[in-house]
C-alpha cells in the first residue's frame, strides 16, 4: 500500500482534480484505491457519484477514532473507495492541535488498511495547518500540483520549504519526511508559462537538500478536466484519445503515474495471481 498526499500551500492548483484523476485511473487499471477528503470545503467528496448510501462516518471519525470502521463509502467507479469530508466548521483543526498524538491520527488509522488497498490519496486544503500535518505524516510520497504564474516558481519553493520545515522536529519521533514531487498543472503554450516551468526545474535541481522533485510530464490546460469533473468521470475516459499535439488526458494519466514511480502492471499482475 502506497499512500500519496497532495499538498500545496495555495489553493486552487489542481489537487483535487489530480487526486480524484489520479484515483479514477488507477482504479479502472485495476488497482484498488481509497481517497480521503481531508479539505474542510467538500469538493473530493462529491467529485464521484456514489453507488450505495454513504458510509455513516467521515473523516472525523477517522480522526477522533484513529479508525476508518465505517468510514468508508463505495464510490460508482468500480475499486475505488472515499472517506468524506464532514467538517464544514474547520473543528478537526482545533480538535488535532489540542489533541497530543492529533497529528499522528490518520497515520494511525491507514495502517489497518494495508491489505485493502494499493493506494491511498490524500486531498488536503491549500493552506497550513494541523490537519494538513496529519496528512503529511501519514504519507510515503507527496505530489504538489503548480500552476505556472508569475512568482509562481519562487512562491511554490518558499512555500513548500516552509510547510515540511514545520514537520522538521518530528524526525526526533522517528518520522521522516516524504519525498516531494512537484507536477505543474494547467500548463499552456505561452511564453511565461514555459518560462516559469523552466524556472521551477531549475530551482529544484539547484537545492538537491530540499529532496523535491519535479515530474517530466506537465498536466496540460485543457478543458477535458472540468467536463470530467461536470459529469463525474475520471478524465482519461472523457479525453482518450489526442487530437493535435497536446498529449490526451490518458496519456497524461499514465505518464503521470510513471513519474510517480508507480508500477501499475506490477499490481495488476499481483491481483490476478
Ligand atoms: N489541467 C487543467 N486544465 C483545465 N482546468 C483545470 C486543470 N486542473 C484543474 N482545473 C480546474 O481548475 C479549478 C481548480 O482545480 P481544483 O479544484 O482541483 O484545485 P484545488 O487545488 O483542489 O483547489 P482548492 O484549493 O480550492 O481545493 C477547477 O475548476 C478545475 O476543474
Ligand atoms: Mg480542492
Amino acid at each position: 500500500m502506497t499512500t500519496i498526499t497532495i499538498c500545496a500551500t495555495k489553493g486552487g492548483v489542481g489537487k483535487t482534480t489530480v487526486t480524484a484523476n489520479l484515483g479514477g485511473y488507477l482504479a479502472d487499471y485495476g488497482a484498488r484505491v481509497l481517497i480521503i477528503d481531508a479539505d474542510v470545503q467538500p469538493t473530493l467528496s462529491s467529485y464521484y457519484g456514489l453507488n450505495d448510501p454513504p458510509a455513516s462516518n467521515g473523516l472525523t471519525h477517522l480522526i477522533q477514532s484513529a479508525t476508518t470502521a465505517d468510514a468508508i463509502s463505495h464510490t460508482n467507479i468500480s475499486r475505488l473507495d472515499l472517506i468524506y469530508s464532514d467538517d464544514p466548521e474547520g473543528e478537526l483543526q482545533h480538535w488535532i492541535a489540542r489533541t497530543p498524538d492529533g497529528r499522528f491520527r490518520i497515520r494511525r488509522a491507514l495502517e489497518n488498511l494495508q491489505d485493502d488497498y494499493d493506494f491511498i490519496f490524500i486531498d488536503t486544503q491549500g493552506a497550513v495547518g494541523g490537519l494538513q500535518d496529519a496528512a503529511i505524516i501519514a504519507a510515503d510520497l507527496l505530489v504538489s500540483p503548480i500552476t505556472p504564474e508569475m512568482l509562481s516558481a519562487r512562491e511554490f519553493l518558499r512555500g513548500t520549504v516552509q510547510m515540511l520545515e514545520r514537520l522538521g522536529d518530528l524526525r526526533y519521533l522517528g518520522f521522516e519526511r516524504p519525498p516531494l514531487i512537484g507536477v505543474l498543472n494547467r500548463m499552456d503554450k505561452t511564453r511565461d508559462a514555459q518560462d516559469i516551468a523552466g524556472q521551477i526545474h531549475e530551482l529544484a535541481t539547484a537545492h538537491p537538500e530540499l529532496d523535491i522533485h519535479i515530474a517530466a510530464t506537465a498536466i496540460p490546460a485543457t478543458v477535458a478536466y472540468r467536463k470530467a469533473a461536470s459529469i463525474q468521470t475520471p478524465v482519461h475516459r472523457v479525453e482518450s484519445k489526442r487530437s493535435g499535439p497536446t498529449p490526451s488526458a490518458l496519456e497524461t494519466m499514465q505518464n503521470l503515474v510513471q513519474n510517480l514511480g508507480i508500477d501499475i502492471e506490477k499490481i495488476t499482475r499481483e491481483e490476478e495471481a
